[in-house]
């Protein structure tokens, strides 16, 4: 037997040379050590039958039935197709799929961790791989340990003796808008089971978050708070490359994960034309995994329960047209109950005034085709593009290839890792963007807003007076090589034009006619200000933007989200993810300013020039004489590192 454990990750282990079902105590004991060392263990080659899986499962401890009235069935499949023929189960349609168990297997795709729904969770879960679709259907997992490992002080001694209730009627109707009754399958008893939301592991008696889709209404906190901490919480323990492990599966392939450590979630695929099995086997937990039944407040979980029920009825029944702003943050809403394909004139003034009011809408899992986009994005004015990919590949290039790091595709990409505002280089900055998922990586890739209109708000006064009459030119040549340290090509794309545009530091929205900081990474050269005083003035303005997380928010997508956002006043950047080797793809539209509101300061061209020139000149003899640090510097970092391997010969795929 051979245990190798994963070379850039905070746990998880490759085991080979050995087949489970047939292993000595010592065997087992070294097994056992290592799921408790590494949280995941991945063991090549099994092929185990139904009865061999559940027989190793159940040296770990009691099976848990995981369907209704049949306690014969030890393990089971998990998969899109199944009866007498084995046929696929579910069509494909542009309207989401509301039967349950399609919605189970959706529901899967968000992080949590097994059978907290339940009196006692799930200490460990076996999935092996018999049946695969031709991509997508990877299993990822998260450790909840390292990242609470890495949470500040303050967060620590925040969540340290906080408790929340689980449940998977509340995990179904938040992440799915289904409502089953009571009783209709494993799990939906109509109750909640309150859990701390740092877990004691029982055998390592470290720390670890115990959090998850299935969490909700912490004990003590407002309904906003809960939902925007356990948010949070979820979202930072999915976010760096070191704690996720995406699997990519061959059949036979058996994993074996801690619920106690990590969290866990299906990766999507072809649910209507692929076939995906997997079968799987969960166990009990111990006495450790015991609710907190002992506790005054989980007498109240069938009041709370319903209580949120109530309020998630509210928002997410099909076609109750419903607007929630976004918890703890200064703007944003997610928008529900609508058909953006057939949407009436009354339904579109009320998005329109949501748009304005909360400058970032969230259509959760709308899932638009490109026409469909143009047709509700051409509703608020003319579109300077439709349907663009924005991402790391596309689809007709080069058979779907990844882009290399330091081709010009992936400098733009990267670039707009920086907070921005569209198209501000051009005559007419842009009045909004569109963006729909299609293609998600296991970490990262995500997109960030800032609201500007609330940073504005908070300056203090003094700065508020000193930019009230200031401008400054924007140009994405300027933002290029500023970020990361790419001096573009004039006319390479259209964008590299040799122009810069005159823009107030203060715009003034024509809607709500609310005060917008309007900074971002294409800003520079305020005017009447030289070099030095006009970087410091906006670097200050630009990190004011970024101090407070009130006004910022991080939309981690899910398949089918759209997003719409007011680039008159809200900010966005581009979320780093694993750009060699994971595929991601959003797709763009961009709805182009109107000539009376976003045109910029007209009658200056020929200054705009010379300003760009100049600054570009002083950006070279930095380059030049070796000072110059690109603002993303850790991009440079990494394509430095490429090209000299290619100069020693050493040409890898990916870095
Ligand atoms: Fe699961
Ligand atoms: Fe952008």
């Amino acid at each position: 037997m051979k245990i190798t454990p994963h070379p850039e990750k905070t746990f998880g282990a490759t085991i080979t040379n050995i087949k489970v079902s047939n292993i000595t105590t010592s065997q087992f004991q070294q097994i056992e050590d290592a799921f408790n060392q590494y949280g995941l263990l991945i063991f090549k080659n099994q092929h185990l039958s139904m009865s061999e899986q559940t027989e190793f499962g159940k040296r770990f401890g009691e099976i848990e039935h995981l369907v209704q009235g049949r306690p014969e069935m030890e393990s089971v499949n998990i998969a899109n197709s199944g009866g007498k023929a084995n046929k696929l189960l579910f069509e494909s349609s542009m309207k989401p799929n509301t039967s349950r168990h399609f919605a189970t297997l959706l529901g899967n795709e968000v992080w949590h961790t097994d059978s907290t729904y339940t009196p006692v969770s799930s200490k460990c879960a076996l999935l092996q791989a018999m049946e695969l679709p031709s991509t997508g259907g990877e299993t990822e997992f998260a450790d909840a340990r390292a990242a609470y490992d890495d949470l500040d002080a303050d967060m620590k001694r925040k969540i340290e003796h906080l408790n929340a209730y689980h449940s998977l009627h509340y995990s179904m109707a938040n992440d799915e808008s289904i409502f089953p009754k009571v009783g209709d399958a494993y799990g939906y008893d109509g109750k909640a089971y309150l859990r701390p939301l740092v877990k004691i592991h029982p055998a390592t008696k470290r720390p670890n978050l115990h959090i998850g889709r299935h969490a909700h209404n912490i004990v003590g906190l407002s309904r906003e708070e809960s939902v925007r901490l356990i948010d949070d919480l979820n979202a930072f323990t999915g976010s760096k490359a070191e704690y996720v492990i995406r699997h990519k599966y061959s059949v036979g392939d058996l994993v074996l994960w801690d619920n106690r450590r990590l969290l866990h979630r299906a990766c999507p695929y072809d649910y209507y034309n692929e076939k995906r099995v997997l079968q799987a086997t969960r166990i009990k937990g111990e006495s450790s995994e015991r609710y907190l039944e002992h506790l005054q407040e989980a007498k109240l979980s069938e009041a709370v329960l319903a209580q949120e029920l109530k309020i998630l009825r509210h928002l997410h029944q099909e076609n109750v047209f419903s607007i929630e702003p976004l918890a703890c943050k200064t703007f944003g809403a997610k928008i529900r109950g609508v058909d953006l394909a057939n949407l009436s004139e009354g339904d579109f003034e009320k998005i329109n005034q949501a748009f304005v009011e909360y400058g970032l809408l969230i259509f959760p899992k709308i899932g638009l085709d490109p026409e469909t986009q143009e047709k509700f994005a051409s509703r608020f004015g003319k579109l300077r593009f439709n349907g663009t990919p924005m991402g790391n590949y596309v689809d007709e290039y080069k058979k779907g290839e990844i882009f290399a790091l330091d081709k010009t595709g992936m400098k733009i990409n990267v670039g707009n890792e920086q907070w921005h505002f569209d198209d501000t280089y051009q005559p007419q900055s842009a009045t909004g963007g569109l963006l729909t998922c299609e293609v998600m990586t296991s970490w990262g890739g995500g997109t960030g807003f800032l609201d500007a209109r609330a940073a504005y708000d908070t300056l203090p006064e003094e700065l508020k007076n000193e930019i009230k009459d200031l401008k400054a030119w924007h140009s994405n040549e300027f933002s290029q090589a500023m970020d990361v340290g790419w001096i573009p090509p004039r006319g390479l794309i259209p964008i590299y034009h040799g122009k810069a545009y005159l823009r107030p530091l203060i715009k003034i929205h024509p809607k709500s006619n609310r005060k917008t900081l309007y900074v971002g990474r294409h800003a520079f050269g305020v005017e009447g200000y030289s070099r030095e005083r006009s970087f410091e003035l906006l670097e200050k303005l630009n990190s004011h933007c970024r101090e407070n997380e009130e006004r910022m928010y991080i939309h981690n997508y899910r398949r089918g989200d759209l997003v719409l956002f007011d680039n008159r006043c809200i900010m966005h950047k581009a979320c780093e993810y694993d750009y060699s080797n994971e595929k991601r793809k959003l797709v763009g539209s961009r709805i182009l300013g109107t000539v009376e509101t976003e045109s910029s300061i007209q009658g200056v061209d020929e200054n705009g020039r010379i300003a760009l020139e100049n600054e570009l000149n002083a950006i070279r003899q930095d380059m030049e004489q070796g000072i110059f640090r690109p603002r993303l510097q850790t991009y440079q970092n990494a394509v430095e590192k490429l090209i000299s391997q290619k100069k020693n010969g050493r040409v890898i795929a990916s870095l």
